[in-house]
């Protein structure tokens, strides 16, 4: 048995191609788009980390609290021999559930960042040396792989609230391939943030450090690496907004001038007004009826709710029907 193995199911090229395609396609149309997934290169996943610990960014403590409290809960429930993470980033918030999870075999870590998988990884040889890592260089919206050696009860965690970065077509989308992923009577522990007070909510996404808004802009860092752009990310301003009717965070980065920006390696040259805004990063925020909609219509049955003593954030298990 070797402790930590790494595969990536994403070719090196296969990534480029696909930054480029999302690069392409959401700097033509109107409004300006590009897909969350690329804000995580090293800096980015780094830059994260330092978010979750922020006094302004609540999800992160709510959701540790909940972890603490229920782990015992969650490994009687679900006696997982694997434990599938989704987009596992350090998995530091996992130990909690590691901790408790007493007839582990498999963790399976599922993230885009090499970076933060290998950084994980290595944390976990070291506290941990008994437990079998497999981890997986994947994208959790397509169909994700599972190792052979990922033996049943199978629990799935997806933590961080990340789900709300989803549009809702791919939750649905997303909550079936999951489903997918498991037999009848696996598991499924999910992390919803709740809908709040806008106060609340728009700090978490703009803390006084700047340390969203440098999170934000990495994606031009990113695209300037990569396709060879000359974002000058002094043009840009961060943008934090709650729109009330569709219960989500809106990051935005808006030109403070009119500029042109090239991007060579898809043959563009992207115009900004003055003030326009370019959609980089939804954030939905929940309510536990719709949780329990959206999970039931992938054929999940939600057996437990719980949330944090001050009622911020949820994290329910659900059964695979
Ligand atoms: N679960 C951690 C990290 C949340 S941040 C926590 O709760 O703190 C979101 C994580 O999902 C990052 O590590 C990011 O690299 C990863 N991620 C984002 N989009 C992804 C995708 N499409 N496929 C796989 N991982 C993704
Ligand atoms: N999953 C995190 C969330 O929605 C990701 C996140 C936190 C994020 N802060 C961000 C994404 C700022 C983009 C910009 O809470």
């Amino acid at each position: 048995m070797s402790p930590f193995r790494l595969t990536r199911t994403l070719p090196e090229d296969a990534s480029g191609a696909a930054l480029r395609a999302d690069v392409r396609a959401g700097l033509i149309r109107t409004p300006k788009t590009l897909p969350p997934k690329w804000f995580y290169d090293a800096r980015g996943s780094a830059l994260f980390d330092r978010i979750t610990t922020l006094p302004e960014y609540y999800p992160t403590r709510a959701e540790r609290e909940i972890l603490l409290a229920r782990s015992p809960e969650i490994a009687a429930a679900t006696g997982a021999r694997t434990l599938v993470e989704l987009g596992s980033g350090s998995s530091d918030k996992t130990r909690h559930l590691l901790d408790a999870l007493v007839g582990l075999r498999t963790y399976v870590p599922v993230d885009v960042s090499a970076s933060a998988l290998e950084q994980a990884g290595a944390a976990l040889l070291a506290q941990r040396p008994a437990l079998d890592v497999h981890a997986l260089i994947a994208d959790f919206t397509t169909a994700v792989d599972l190792p052979v050696d990922a033996p049943g009860p199978r629990l799935v965690a997806f933590l961080g609230g990340t789900i709300g970065n989803l549009l809702p077509a791919e939750r649905a989308a997303f909550l079936h391939s999951v489903r997918s992923l498991v037999a009848p009577g696996d598991a499924l522990l999910l992390g919803t943030d709740l809908v709040k007070d806008e106060a609340t909510l728009v700090a978490a996404y703009d803390d006084a450090a700047g340390v969203t808004a440098a999170f934000n802009k990495n994606v031009l860092t990113v695209i300037n690496r990569e396709l060879g752009a000359d974002f000058d990310l002094d043009d840009f301003a961060h943008v934090a907004r709650w729109d009330a009717e569709r219960e989500w965070i809106e990051m935005r980065l808006r030109a403070r001038t009119a500029v042109t920006v090239k991007v060579p390696a898809v043959n563009l040259a992207v115009d900004f007004e003055a003030g326009e805004e370019l959609r980089t990063e939804v954030s939905a925020k929940f309510r536990e009826a719709g949780v329990r909609a959206e999970l039931a219509a992938a054929r999940w049955e939600v057996t437990r709710w719980w949330t944090d003593r001050a009622g911020r954030f949820a994290l329910s298990l659900s059964t695979a029907r």
